[in-house]
């Protein structure tokens, strides 16, 4: 009888007691917003600004499921001055808006890029018709007039993107060819200058495991800290594919960077494979989710873990890798991937 009392009563103290810590190993969370929370880390997906305006659906789990954003193609020079000196900003204007009013904070993407840039900017320099001179006050003006335009709103730039080639070289672009490598700090110090407040981010893909990458890009981070340039953080693109061994090093890799002073984010995860899918090649996805994940949530210094879309149904990979897709949390009806759940199980260590 007496152990029968004991027993209750241990019992009704276990039931009397608060739900055991998620970092105890206590229960999962329901949903990214409330992982999010508990990491204490920002968790964002890309945005294609059309489904944005036209799907509900994709629209109420974006805003359901995310505490940051990121513009797609939106926010790139092509999109924002399709003509020279016409600005088109609502489409960027429209993530923005829509990010204010579900509390999530927004990461800009990109200012320097070699892509996507406007037709009436790389037909004038090829033909001449722009000179050095002209282009470097066309940068410093479209850096100014978007950093500026969007001030006080953003709470990272990727100030410069790819600027490394896979070979560990200075990539080859008008920018490089035209300005010689100090554009990258003046685009740091111009960013600054429009937006004070923004952490400021040199942004790359391959950079998880490419040492020629790497080594090259701690070569710039360290020459711009040791000139007083403003920069802030080291953005880990995270494009991954089940085809490749995933990237082990990638926790010392970013450890190299954030022992510098620099803070951390993945910016632009997804893991593709070779279509079609199988069971087998969703659970190495969602492995290599977790992975990717549990690498920021294991840096004191990695703040932000965003998905480069997040549904099958709107995904860059299949019109870019020919034979692949299937790369993205959620599928083309937005229900969720073992690689879902797989994130929502990640833990602090
Ligand atoms: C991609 C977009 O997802 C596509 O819609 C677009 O056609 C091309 O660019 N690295 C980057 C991103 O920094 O801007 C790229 O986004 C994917 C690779």
């Amino acid at each position: 009888m007496k152990r029968l009392l004991l027993g209750l009563a241990a019992f009704a103290l276990v039931l009397a007691l608060p739900l055991p810590a998620f970092a105890g190993g206590g229960r999962q969370p329901d949903d990214l917003r409330e992982l999010s929370h508990k990491l204490r880390m920002y968790i964002g997906s890309a945005v294609d600004v059309t489904a944005l305006a036209e799907e509900a659906d994709y629209r109420q789990v974006l805003n359901r499921e995310f505490t940051h954003i990121t513009a797609e193609n939106a926010m790139k020079w092509e999109s924002v001055e399709p003509q020279r000196g016409v600005y088109t900003w609502e489409g960027a204007d429209a993530i923005v808006r829509n990010a204010q009013r579900n509390r999530q904070k927004v990461r800009g993407h990109t200012l320097v890029w070699h892509n996507q840039l406007p037709t009436w900017l790389t037909e004038g320099v090829a033909d001449g018709s722009i000179d050095a001179k002209e282009l470097r006050r066309i940068l410093r003006d479209h850096i100014m007039t978007e950093a500026g335009r969007y001030r006080g709103k953003i709470r990272a730039w990727d100030v410069v993107n790819e600027v490394v080639d896979d070979e560990g070289n200075m990539r080859e672009s008008i920018w490089l060819t035209h300005l010689g490598p100090g554009y990258i700090a003046d685009a740091f110090r111009w960013a600054h200058q429009a937006d004070p407040h923004a952490k400021l981010y040199i942004n790359d893909y391959n950079l998880e495991w490419n040492t020629a990458k790497i080594d090259t890009t701690l070569a710039i981070v360290k020459d711009l800290k040791a000139k007083r340039v403003p920069i802030h953080g080291i953005g880990f693109q995270g494009h991954l594919g089940i085809q490749y061994d995933y990237p082990a090093d990638f926790p010392a890799v970013m450890s190299r960077f954030t022992d510098l002073g620099l803070e951390a984010a993945i910016t632009e995860a997804d893991v593709r494979m070779v279509m079609p899918a199988t069971p087998e090649k969703l659970a190495t996805q969602a492995d290599y989710y977790q992975r990717m994940l549990a690498t920021c949530a294991a840096n004191d210094r990695c703040v932000e873990f965003t998905v480069w879309g997040y549904t099958d149904r709107h995904s860059w990979v299949p019109g870019w890798f020919d034979g692949e897709g299937a790369a993205n949390i959620m599928d083309e009806n937005l229900a969720p991937k073992p690689a879902y759940n797989a994130l929502l199980s990640v833990r602090r260590t």
